[in-house]
């Protein structure tokens, strides 16, 4: 059985994110009778002052195996100056890449100030897009005064919230009905090694006729020279 898994990326403790976060999961697994985990960042700040993963005190590397072991993940962030708090995002940066390919993923944001409502969409759906998950449809922003006790007061935002955790169960339904999902952990280009490549000048035309980079196959002249990149006359 796929276990839901909650990240609460505040540092704050009480925090009306992790309150949040809460509510969600034990919503969907009200409804699916899935079990439940929630990381709380705030609980790991002491943690998350080291340069790597190898660093990693057991607390940590347990939090962050449940991230990278669930089978559905709710993440929820607070807005810090317009984004998600750098310690959250230090947190994200200690997993691996292929861990969270295809795992779907429901995206929170709490703030002080509706005018940074799209955080969900430019900041925290882009961040997941680098690792391959799949952002349920339906994100959503919680402004502070829609929140009490971790339940949201504000009708629209909470017809909102109904949708996605609707979402959640229907991705959590398909993923007890399908067959055991194949994690492809080995092997898949890394997003940032092509480019990595690139910064060294190493985006040349390959054998293959493949340029690092693009999926377009390069035309071979009859001729037998040497292909010509896309652009050339
Ligand atoms: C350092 C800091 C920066 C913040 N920056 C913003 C901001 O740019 N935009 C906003 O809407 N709210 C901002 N807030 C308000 C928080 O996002 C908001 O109160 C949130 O609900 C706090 O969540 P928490 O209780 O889980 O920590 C900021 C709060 C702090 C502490």
């Amino acid at each position: 059985m796929p276990t839901i898994v909650g990240l609460a990326g505040s540092p704050s403790m009480p925090s009306r994110t992790c309150g949040l976060v809460r509510t969600v999961i034990d919503r969907i697994a009200a409804k699916t009778g899935a079990k439940t985990r929630l990381v709380d960042l705030a609980e790991l700040v002491p943690d998350l002052g080291i340069r790597g993963r190898a660093d990693a005190s057991p607390r940590l590397e347990e939090a962050l195996a449940a991230i990278e072991g669930a089978g559905l993940l709710i993440v929820g962030a607070p807005v810090y100056k317009g984004s998600y708090p750098g310690l959250f995002k230090h947190l994200i940066d200690l997993l691996e890449y292929p861990c969270l390919v295809r795992t779907p993923v429901g995206l929170l944001a709490t703030g002080g100030s509706d005018r940074h409502a799209l955080v969900v969409e430019y900041q925290l759906r882009p961040l997941f897009a680098f690792f391959g998950a799949k952002t349920l449809a339906t994100a959503v922003f919680v402004p502070d005064k829609a929140i009490h006790n971790g339940w949201v007061v504000d009708e629209p935002c909470g017809a909102r919230l109904s949708q996605m955790i609707a979402e959640a169960v229907h991705e959590l339904k398909a993923l007890r009905a399908g067959p055991p999902r194949r994690r492809v952990r080995a092997g898949l280009p890394d997003p940032w090694g092509g480019r990595r490549r690139c910064e060294r000048g190493e985006a040349s035309h390959g054998k293959s006729g493949f340029r690092h980079g693009s999926p377009r196959r390069l035309k071979r002249p009859r001729d037998g020279r040497a292909p010509s990149p896309p652009g050339t006359p």
